[in-house]
This record gives structure tokens, C-alpha cells and sequence, in this order.
């Protein structure tokens, strides 16, 4: 039913926002309803992290991180994060993790090492991408690009009720300061910084439901052309 509001296939969707914000939600919700592939730009630099955690990589040397990564196998298979072939979907989730995720994120040769990996999920119908350089780096030219934004304190509830409902446990008022933190460092980074692309529609889903800001971004669909 879906098919009728999209344009024309295969078809692309970026989404950038701030952590928190709902992108991986919004994005993975999307992509099921208009049976595109999904992509979640966030958790491939989480398992970068992840691995040079456990491999005491220091995280300031991006030469050490890349040769590290052209040795790491990772992949995604039914919604599930395999780090050389043992899951991880739960240990890629934890505030240290998104830290220093956000940490590696800042080197540039790291970037590149992963911009075709991630432009390879756009195939077949097309792609619901969601990070924070997808609007303007890694698809410049997609169908159709928002910006999903909340204020900082209903990103530290929401993320707070996500970690909780996995297990992990967390504490509000340091998500909202780590919240502020990676805001900041995404921000103001040299390379791939996350800001509102020209051509954006900016979101705002503090006062929508997960399902009114999925039909609102539907919604737009029609617009395209
Ligand atoms: O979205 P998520 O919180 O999982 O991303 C973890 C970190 O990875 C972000 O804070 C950001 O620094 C980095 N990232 C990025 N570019 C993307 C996606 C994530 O720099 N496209």
C-alpha cells in the first residue's frame, strides 16, 4: 500500500539528527513500512568502537584505528550487530561505547575507510539512511533528507527508557549532560560535522508520537519529485 506514496524506486531517505533525537526508530520504522533496507550509519562506528575497546587501541592514533578496521569483519543481519561473527548488538548500546564512538567518528581517514561500506546499503527498492553526515556527506543526493531534532531533555528521557527497556542500566541526568557532551563533539568536529543540510526538512518530534513523525516524513514523500 505503501508503493503508491513512493515517487519512484529505487528511492532514498536520509535522516540526521542529534543523539537521541529518534533517527533510529523514525529510520528503522520507515524503512519496514516502505520496504526499503535500512541503514544505521551510528552503529557501524559503535562497533569500530567496540572492537578497539576490547583491542586498547588508543583512540587519538586514526592510522592504528584503520589498520584495526581493515582487519575486523563487521555485519548486520537481522537487525543484529555481529563484531567477527559473535553478536553484539547490546554491548554496541552503552554510553562508553557511543562515546567513544563519537571519539574515532572525529578522524577523517576513518571516515573514508567506511563511506563506500555505507553507500553499499543503497541497492534494490533503495534505503532509509540515518546518522549524522547522511544528508551531506556520505548521500548529497538522496530523494529526500530530513533533520529530526528534539530538545535535549526529551532526548535524555527518551534515551534513558530505551537503555532501561534493553537492560542496561542508566541514570538520567548523566545521559542528559553525555547527551550535551556528543552534541557539542558532533557539532563542532572539523570533518562531517552534523548541521542541517541545505535541503532539509527539519523536524521537530518533541510533541509527536513515534508513528505521527513516521507520517509526517511520509507525508513529504509526496512532495518529491
Ligand atoms: O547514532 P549513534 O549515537 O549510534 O552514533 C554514535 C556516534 O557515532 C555519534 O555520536 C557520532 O559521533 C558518530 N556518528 C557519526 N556519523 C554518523 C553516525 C554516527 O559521526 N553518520
Amino acid at each position: 500500500m505503501f508503493d503508491k506514496v513512493i515517487p519512484r524506486l529505487p528511492f532514498l531517505i536520509a535522516i540526521d539528527g542529534p543523539a537521541g533525537s529518534g533517527k533510529g526508530t523514525i529510520a528503522k520504522l520507515l524503512s519496514e513500512k516502505l520496504d526499503l533496507n535500512y541503514l544505521d550509519s551510528g552503529a557501524i562506528y559503535r562497533l569500530i568502537a567496540l572492537s578497539s575497546l576490547q583491542e586498547g587501541i588508543n583512540l587519538n592514533d586514526a592510522e592504528s584505528i584503520i589498520s584495526h578496521l581493515k582487519e575486523i569483519d563487521i555485519e548486520f543481519s537481522g537487525g543484529a550487530a555481529f563484531l567477527n561473527n559473535i553478536e553484539v548488538s547490546t554491548q554496541i548500546r552503552t554510553q562508553e561505547v557511543g562515546r567513544i564512538a563519537s571519539k574515532i567518528a572525529q578522524h577523517i581517514g576513518v571516515r573514508n575507510q567506511i563511506l563506500q561500506v555505507q553507500r553499499d546499503f543503497f541497492c534494490g527498492r533503495g534505503l532509509v539512511a540515518e546518522g549524522r553526515d547522511m544528508t551531506t556527506v556520505v548521500f548529497p543526493n538522496a530523494d529526500l533528507k530530513i533533520y529530526l531534532d528534539a530538545s535535549p531533555t526529551e532526548r535524555a528521557k527518551r534515551r534513558y527508557k530505551q537503555l532501561i527497556s534493553k537492560g542496561i542500566d542508566a541514570n538520567i541526568t548523566d545521559l542528559a549532560e553525555e547527551i550535551k557532551a556528543r552534541d557539542r563533539q558532533d557539532m563542532d568536529r572539523m570533518y562531517s560535522p552534523l548541521k542541517i543540510a541545505r535541503d532539509a526538512i527539519i523536524l521537530n518530534s518533541d510533541d509527536l508520537s513515534i508513528d505521527q513523525t513516521v507520517d509526517a516524513i511520509i507525508l513529504n514523500l509526496k512532495d518529491v519529485h
